[in-house]
């Protein structure tokens, strides 16, 4: 897949351009120790090569080599310690690079591959160590140009390139989100048969991951949410401390990361097993939306037509369970953004290598893109409406819901990666209190 990948990157660096990648600096977690190591998107999209202090040249009109890595050498000690690395050999070996350098060669060797470069495509901020040997090897250029007429003069950002060519997703990414979501159903479904008044919700966040863990995930996507009750309304409430209650709503944010691509799912569940009245009206209405929503999804329809549309019939709900008051016509208020006391987000978002994946969904005159066959997206609708808010009817007060599932344009339409994870209000209360 990476070579797949390059070969697409190339073909959109146009001639005279060579391209550096850095990979991500490890990040401190305390004192000695690190949290564990994922590498930048970009950097693995092209490479797959997933150790720190390791650097991608893509030089395509080199005689020689197109594609040269630089490493971190083997090391016995470092080993014994901190695992085995890959080294110079076997990373020419396992990853295709017509050459790879010890890491350390970096300022030695990158000027034999500029040479003849026109433009240099580089991402600043991507790393602060390569950052400053590129803006060095930068001016040495431009100064150099003064006197022979020779070397770059352009600093272009690649990730533009990327987000494009990662909006589209190729079979073997399709694979592994088939995989994160998988996994990421079998992580829902644990929980919600799993819940019930008096458990902590670490205990419902701790269950998930263990799930997601115990079918080969490599771990969560992002900060697992489980927020009972009220906490439902902080829109990324992670904390997960309190203790579930009888009568409360549970709303469980949480995606499976596999093969560094991820799953992201909500759902929201009555931790009794049964919905009150009022969580049943707000729940119905967020899931009729929902369903509308990806029901409309196909591709040639405007990327912005599903937020367009979760404003219409979430801002209808609203009305309907008097949380907006009919004072102005629907236009007006959706005019006035009266709904997002309500629903505050956009709904949804690309999902990939990064949960909120790459966001390039605009045409270059400003007007949306239209989903295409390959394109993943979260569809995520809800309503929240927090303790304290005046003028709404008191039974909604604290309650929070949010339904999402996370959906691919095929063809002929699209499909719902996640949809085994039960979301009709019937099955909800059947397996939440199936088990029990
Ligand atoms: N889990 C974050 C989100 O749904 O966007
Ligand atoms: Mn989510
Ligand atoms: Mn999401």
């Amino acid at each position: 897949m990476h070579k797949q990948n390059r070969k697409a990157f190339i073909k959109k660096m146009g001639r005279g351009g060579v391209a550096i990648f850095a990979s991500a600096p490890p990040a401190q977690w305390n004192h000695d120790t690190e949290y564990l190591y994922r590498p930048d998107p970009n950097f693995y999209y092209l490479t797959g090569f997933e150790e720190p202090e390791s650097i991608c040249v893509i030089a395509p009109e080199h005689p020689k080599h197109q594609y040269i890595l630089f490493v971190r050498p083997k090391d016995k000690q470092a080993e014994i310690w901190n695992g085995k690395r890959v080294g110079v050999k076997d990373a020419r070996k396992h990853y295709g690079a017509d050459k790879v350098y010890p890491i350390e060669k970096f300022s030695e060797k990158i000027g034999k591959y500029l040479q003849d470069a026109k433009r240099l495509y580089y991402t600043l901020g991507s790393n602060e160590i390569i950052d400053t040997e590129i803006l060095s090897l930068f001016t040495q250029s431009v100064r150099s140009r003064i006197r022979s007429g020779k070397g770059f003069d352009t600093l272009v950002d690649p990730s533009p390139i990327l987000s494009e060519l990662r909006l589209i997703k190729n079979e073997t990414e399709l694979q592994r989100i088939r995989q994160a979501t998988e996994i990421t159903v079998a992580g829902h479904v644990a929980a919600m048969k799993a819940v019930r008044p008096g458990l902590y919700e670490y205990q419902l966040e701790s269950l998930v991951e263990s799930t997601f863990r115990m079918n080969g995930a490599g771990g969560a996507a992002y900060p697992t949410i489980v927020a009972s009750g009220g906490n439902a309304t902080t829109l990324h409430y992670t904390t997960n401390d309190c203790e579930i209650e009888d009568g409360n709503l549970v709303l469980l944010d949480a995606g499976a990361e596999y093969g560094r691509y991820s799953g992201d799912v909500t759902r929201t569940f009555p931790a009794s097993g049964t919905f009150t009245e009022a969580q049943r009206e707000v729940y119905q209405l967020v899931l009729d939306a929902h369903k509308t929503i990806i029901d409309g999804i196909r591709p040639g329809v405007s990327i912005d037509e599903p937020h367009q549309k979760s404003i219409e019939l979430l801002t209808e709900g609203m009305l309907s369970l008097g949380l907006l008051k009919k004072k102005k016509k629907i236009e007006k208020l959706i005019e006035d953004g009266a709904y997002r006391q309500f629903y505050m987000y956009r709904i949804g978002h690309m999902l990939g290598l990064d949960v909120h994946d790459v966001n390039c969904v605009r045409e270059a005159n400003g007007d949306y893109k239209t989903f295409q066959p390959g394109m993943v997206i979260t569809i995520e609708p809800g309503l929240y409406v927090a303790e304290g808010t005046k003028g709404v009817p008191p039974q909604y007060l604290g309650i929070g819901v949010r339904i999402e599932d996370d959906i691919l344009v095929t063809e002929s339409g699209n499909e719902n990666l996640t949809s085994g994870v039960p979301k009709e209000i019937d099955e909800v209360e059947a397996l939440v209190r199936g088990a029990k």
